[in-house]
């Protein structure tokens, strides 16, 4: 299938609750494979499968391993059935979403959390982060029961990106997923 069709808001299916995998099957692989192409081409650090349409408890996310002061750089990761297990601290920082093109604000999030889930192989498994890594999972997570970042938003900080490759870019300060 390769690169996907990435859903707007507006779209019922990112309000919907995506239902859990049941079983990491080969259907499952190829949709893992696709989001992370998607991904990809959108530069984005994360995505969700609800992004593309589907309403699986799906999400990937990549950190450039080129972010020298990120915590999560060259991480790459994706998880089946995620449940945030642990959460500490509180940052805000900037968000965009592939879903919202053209707008990021500020969003408050833990600062650190732990998250448990299956890999792409069925096994389970818990990935620690902090940083942007932390807020991408949260992120991603939010879209798989149907919530955006602008539910989220600091009161008066949503606005335009000074530009759409901006806002698409993976930098520290706008994790587009
Ligand atoms: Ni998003």
């Amino acid at each position: 299938m390769g690169v996907l069709d990435i859903r707007v808001e507006g779209d019922p299916v990112l309000r919907q609750r995506a239902k859990r995998v049941r079983r990491v099957d080969g259907q499952v692989q190829a949709l893992i494979a696709d989001m992370f192409e998607t991904m990809h081409a959108a530069n984005g650090v994360g995505l969700a499968a609800p992004q593309v349409g589907i309403s699986l408890r799906v999400v990937v996310v990549e950190i450039p391993p080129d972010m020298d002061d990120e915590p999560g750089a060259g991480v790459k990761l994706a998880l089946i059935n995620p449940e945030i297990v642990r959460a500490r601290g509180e940052e805000i920082g900037e968000e965009g979403c592939l879903s919202i093109p053209g707008f990021v604000g500020m969003v408050r999030r833990a600062a650190e959390v732990t998250v448990r889930g299956l890999d792409a192989q069925g096994k389970p498994c818990q990935i620690k982060g902090k940083g942007l890594l932390a807020r991408a999972l949260q992120h991603e997570i939010d879209h798989l029961d149907g919530v955006l970042f602008i539910d989220r938003v600091e009161p008066g900080t949503l606005r335009s990106a000074d530009s759409p490759e901006r806002e698409l870019a993976a930098t520290p300060e706008e994790a587009s997923g």
